[in-house]
Parts: structure tokens; C-alpha cells; sequence
């Protein structure tokens, strides 16, 4: 092997394949915790009320006894990746594992369930393929629709991902009420735009007292609405027409699902609104989105920032944005100046100003 007349050592090669090797396979880290979740691993050893043997875990899990050596190899890889802990010959839950407990109401098991689905998972197959055809997004070559139109022809669908948005957005809310409150403070009114459930508002509401909030979002998703909540109401629409006036435009994970263009139409009609908000007061948009910075920040926030931007490419049309390009964004749409607080790990708050 001498191509470009560059000779490497033995150990510079190994090394190179070891590289390769951990690249190629590390899917099955999704995969390994998808398996875990569908058997409902956490569940039974946090249930156990304390450290869980192999043989009592697969008792409690009922499986083909045959097989147990396969859960032990499942538990060893998830060991090793620190999801659980291993002490003498039983297992118990790391923080990352009691964070997959699904009467969490903030579990993040949903949000992994719907990452690691097909649905999710098959576009990728697909992207050397969307550079060369005049499709939006991976997800249109795959399935021929956008991903909006999917979820809104799969009701199953629609609850899966939307179940994985309002766990998120309870985890996201309980942050932002205990990290930066003010932000809402001395506001009548917010409008969660594309709010899902509204699983920030309604926590935020719940810190706030006397907080108007409307959630704006599509027929379907507020079809699918179920129970009412003090000073939160649900209005259909489409944020790209009309946005009900309010103090502040509340916006988590949306912009970075969009193009530029779009998100500057986005932001115009929330200035709309905040501008034609009754108490008038000049108003601000807030948004939680992640702000990429590779030089700055540490190297696992931005792997998580390089992966969502993966993802936004794969099934949507937008991408992870550096500070100059959101700069960009708000100057496109009127805005006069932002602020932005990162206390949401690889995510951040950003306040935007008319
Ligand atoms: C990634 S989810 C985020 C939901 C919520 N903000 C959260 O973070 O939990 C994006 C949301 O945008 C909504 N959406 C997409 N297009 C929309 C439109 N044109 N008008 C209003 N909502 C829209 C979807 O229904 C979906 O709930």
C-alpha cells in the first residue's frame, strides 16, 4: 500500500482501522440503547429498588433463557458507553439511564424511540442520492413528501413525535425556570409559536404567575390535543400567515428546522405580532436553539451540535446556525439587536429585539 507515496507505520495504520472500525459500528450504539428501551431495561432495575444481577434481570425481562449470554453482551456495550453502572456481579442506573424512566415526565426515552425509528433513520441511506436529485430534503427522496406532510398522515406518528417534543419541552421549561425566569418576567402575554403541546409555556406558566400563553400550531397537532390547562389556549394555524399578537414570540426548536428565507418570514410575522401586542410595549422574540461554535465550545456539545445539523439536513430543509448566521437572520427581518444565554448545555436562549 503505497499510494501517494505516503508510507505509514504499522501502528499509525492500526490505529487508522481501529479509527474506521469504532466510525463504521457506531450505530449500534443507537441501536443497543433502542434494545434496551423496547425491553424496558431502566424500568425493571430501577424497579428492582436496588443493583440487579444478570440472572434477576432476566428473569424479570422473561427471556429465552438460551439467550441470556446476548444480554449480557447487551449490558456489557451499554456499560462500557456509561449508561449503566456495573458494582461486583449487578447493574444500576447512571443519571444518563434514570433519565430514560419513562414515568419521567422530562424522559428522554420518547425523544431516543423516535431517533432510532426507521422513519427517522432510513433518509440517512438516502443523502449521496439528494445531493444529485432536486428533492428539499432527504426525507422527500425517501418518502416523497416533506416531513410536515408525513406526520400529518400518520396519526401514530403524529402522537410518537409529539409525545418526544413535550418531553423535551417540560425538560427545556424546567431550565429556563430555574436558569433564566427573567426572561419572562414582566410579560402579560406569550405566544408559543409551533409550540407542539405547549410543554415549555405550560411549565413556564406554571412559574409565572398570570402569563397569558397561546400556543400556535397546525390543525393536526391541536387535534390531537387533549386536556385543558389554566392560562394556556391552543390556536390552529400556520405561523407563516398569522401570528396572534402577543409581549413576546416564544419559538423552541423551530427556526433551526427552516432555510434562511423562511425563518426571516417567520420572524417578520413574529414582529407582527409582538409590535401589535395591546400592551405595546416593543416586545421580544424569544428563541431556544443551539448556537454553533467550534472553536469555543467543548467537544461534546459540538458533536451534539454537529449531529442535530445532520438531522435538520437529513429530514428538514434548515441547519444549526453559528451566531454570525442567526446575526444575519435577525438583520434580514427588521430586528435591531439579540441577546443570547446559554444555559441549556449545546442549546441556548436567545432573545431577539425590534
Ligand atoms: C420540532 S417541533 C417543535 C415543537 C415545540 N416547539 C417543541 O420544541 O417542543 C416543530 C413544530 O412545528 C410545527 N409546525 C410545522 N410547520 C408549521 C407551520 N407552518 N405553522 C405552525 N406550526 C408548524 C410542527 O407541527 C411541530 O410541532
Amino acid at each position: 500500500m503505497a499510494s501517494m507515496n505516503v508510507v505509514d507505520s504499522s501502528q499509525e495504520l492500526l490505529e487508522a482501522q481501529a479509527h474506521l472500525w469504532n466510525h463504521i459500528f457506531s450505530y449500534i450504539n443507537s441501536m443497543a440503547l433502542k434494545c434496551a428501551l423496547q425491553l424496558r431495561i431502566p424500568e425493571i432495575i430501577h424497579k428492582h429498588g436496588k443493583p440487579i444481577t444478570l440472572s434477576q434481570l432476566a428473569d424479570a425481562l422473561r427471556i429465552n433463557k438460551a439467550k441470556s449470554h446476548g444480554l449480557y453482551r447487551l449490558m456489557r456495550m451499554l456499560v462500557h458507553s456509561n449508561l449503566f453502572l456495573e458494582e461486583g456481579d449487578a447493574y444500576s442506573l447512571t443519571t444518563a439511564s434514570r433519565f430514560l424512566l419513562r414515568d419521567n415526565p422530562q424522559s428522554l426515552a420518547p425523544f431516543a424511540l423516535v431517533f432510532t425509528d426507521p422513519t427517522m433513520m432510513d433518509p440517512f441511506h438516502h443523502v449521496s442520492e439528494w445531493f444529485r436529485d432536486d428533492c428539499l430534503s432527504p426525507f422527500v427522496t425517501r418518502n416523497g413528501m416533506n416531513y410536515w406532510e408525513f406526520v400529518g398522515s400518520d396519526d401514530k406518528w403524529n402522537w410518537l413525535f409529539n409525545e418526544a417534543m413535550t418531553t423535551d419541552g417540560r425538560f427545556v421549561g424546567s431550565i429556563i425556570v430555574r436558569e433564566c425566569k427573567h426572561v419572562f418576567e414582566g410579560l402579560k402575554s406569550v405566544v408559543d409559536v409551533a409550540g407542539g403541546s405547549g410543554a415549555v409555556v405550560k411549565t413556564i406558566a406554571e412559574a409565572v404567575p398570570g402569563l397569558e400563553c397561546i400556543v400556535l400550531e397546525l390543525p393536526h397537532v391541536v387535534a390531537a390535543m387533549e386536556g385543558s390547562h389554566e392560562n394556556v389556549r391552543f390556536v390552529s394555524g400556520d405561523m407563516f400567515e398569522f401570528i396572534p399578537p402577543a409581549d413576546a414570540c416564544f419559538l423552541k426548536w423551530i427556526m433551526h428546522g427552516w432555510n434562511d428565507e423562511k425563518c426571516v418570514k417567520i420572524l417578520e410575522k413574529c414582529k407582527e405580532a409582538v409590535i401589535g401586542s395591546k400592551n405595546g410595549n416593543g416586545g421580544k422574540v424569544i428563541i431556544v436553539d443551539m448556537v454553533v461554535d467550534v472553536e469555543k465550545q467543548e467537544d461534546k456539545e459540538t458533536g451534539t451540535q454537529l449531529f442535530m445539523d445532520m438531522v435538520m439536513m437529513a429530514h428538514f430543509t434548515g441547519k444549526e446556525r453559528s451566531e454570525k448566521e442567526w446575526a444575519k437572520v435577525f438583520d434580514a427581518a427588521g430586528f435591531k439587536d439579540y441577546k443570547i444565554t446559554p444555559v441549556l448545555g449545546s442549546r441556548s436562549v436567545i432573545e431577539v429585539f425590534p
